[in-house]
């Protein structure tokens, strides 16, 4: 049963992962108040360490950034050391982990910002239908954010290049751009929420001038074969849809992230969460430009991995909600063991109820 392209090493640049398995990036709002990674985040890392590329939640490279309550930063010595733990624990089980650096933009609400922060974007666009959750008082709808003058775009893309570096110092094997889903880095690609008339706005070039140019620092701070980038073309979510154009846009961009050498792409197709339908053939397109490594996700399990991964569209496929609710994920597609279902209601509640205490195989 076990004998499957899934499982077999891979080679990530100078890295072997132990499978081709990657645990997606998940937002589990476990970190405290100050936006500190707690002692609990460890041990959820290092359960899930069969993995062959775990990739953490998204975690603010900026106070700007940390839009959500109880997100993890990654911006100041403190936060660094709160991750030791976590990289530590997850190497020591032989895993490899890559930090997902998410700036949320204008998905965001100043009570969720640390002191001093504040709510920015290319433009100042509330994304009108989307709400954000606050602990001090619940749901709220979002005010717009304040349009970044070229010094804070300079400054954003320094606080990247400086929270990589700290990823590295903290132990991570690399980092992963979060330029999908509505975030800041997708917050610039996409023409509605991105009016500029400066260079970082306008035709494809410009519209792509933010994400490249955080790319390319970051792989000139780490090495290129530590940066990858996750995108979601053709996506909706956090007021951003698909656009006219979009598929030269995402081709343009990873032709210059092929350039850039960076270690993959990961492409975000979230229809199995009822968005629209992601082409395949813009997938392919994204593929054949960037010509290196892709990771592949949405909606996966074991077989849909396996034929996917046989008919080249990716090299390694991501897994979200299996790895909340199945820690031993990769034991379990092994064996064909049936998988347990995640409780949605604890995805984003602080403690451990719904985070550490889903069982292995070995404790059911
Ligand atoms: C609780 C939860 C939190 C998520 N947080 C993030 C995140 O921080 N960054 C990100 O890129 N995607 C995030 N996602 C999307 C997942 O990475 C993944 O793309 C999605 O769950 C679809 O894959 P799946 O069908 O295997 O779950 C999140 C998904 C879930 C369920």
């Amino acid at each position: 049963m076990s004998n499957s392209i899934l499982f077999e090493h891979f080679k990530l640049e100078n890295t072997t992962l132990q499978n081709r398995a990657v645990m997606a990036p998940m937002t589990r709002s476990r970190a405290d108040q100050n936006h500190v990674p707690t002692p609990i985040m460890a041990e959820y890392y290092e359960q899930r360490a069969g993995a062959g590329l775990i990739i953490t939640e998204g975690t603010a490279p900026s106070p700007n950034g940390a839009g959500y309550p109880r997100i993890p930063g990654i911006y100041n010595q403190e936060q660094v050391e709160a991750w030791k733990p976590v990289t530590q624990g997850v190497h020591a089980k032989g895993g490899k982990i890559f930090i997902q650096l998410m700036h949320t933009g204008r998905v965001s609400h100043p009570l969720n910002l640390p002191n001093g922060a504040e709510v920015l974007a290319p433009s100042a666009i509330a994304p009108a239908s989307t709400e954000m959750y606050t602990d001090q008082e619940g749901s709220k709808s979002i005010p717009a954010p304040r349009e970044m003058t070229k010094g804070d775009i300079t400054h954003a893309i320094e606080e990247y290049v400086q929270a990589a570096k700290y990823a590295i110092e903290a132990g991570f094997d690399g980092v992963e751009l979060h330029g999908a889903n509505g975030y800041l880095i997708e917050q610039f690609i996409n023409p509605e929420s991105n009016r500029r008339t400066d260079e970082y706005g306008g035709a494809i070039e410009g519209r792509s001038k933010f994400a490249l140019e955080v790319a390319a620092k970051t792989a000139n701070a780490i090495g290129p074969e530590k940066v990858g980038i996750r995108l979601s073309p053709g996506g909706a979510f956090n007021d951003i849809n698909p656009f006219d154009g979009q598929d030269e846009t995402f081709e343009f961009i990873a032709t210059k992230l092929g350039e850039l050498n960076l270690a993959y792409i990961h492409l975000v197709d979230h229809s199995a969460m009822g968005t629209p339908e992601v082409p395949r053939e813009l997938k392919e397109k994204i593929r054949d430009a960037f010509g290196r490594t892709i990771i592949i996700s949405g909606g996966y399990n074991r077989d849909t991995a396996e034929k996917d991964l046989n008919d080249g569209l990716g090299h390694l496929v991501a897994f979200g909600r299996p790895f909340i609710s199945n820690p031993d994920l990769v034991d379990r597609m092994k064996k064909g063991t049936e998988l347990k279902d995640p409780d949605f209601d604890t995805f984003y509640t602080p403690g451990e109820k719904g985070y550490t205490d889903y069982p292995t195989l070995d404790n059911e």
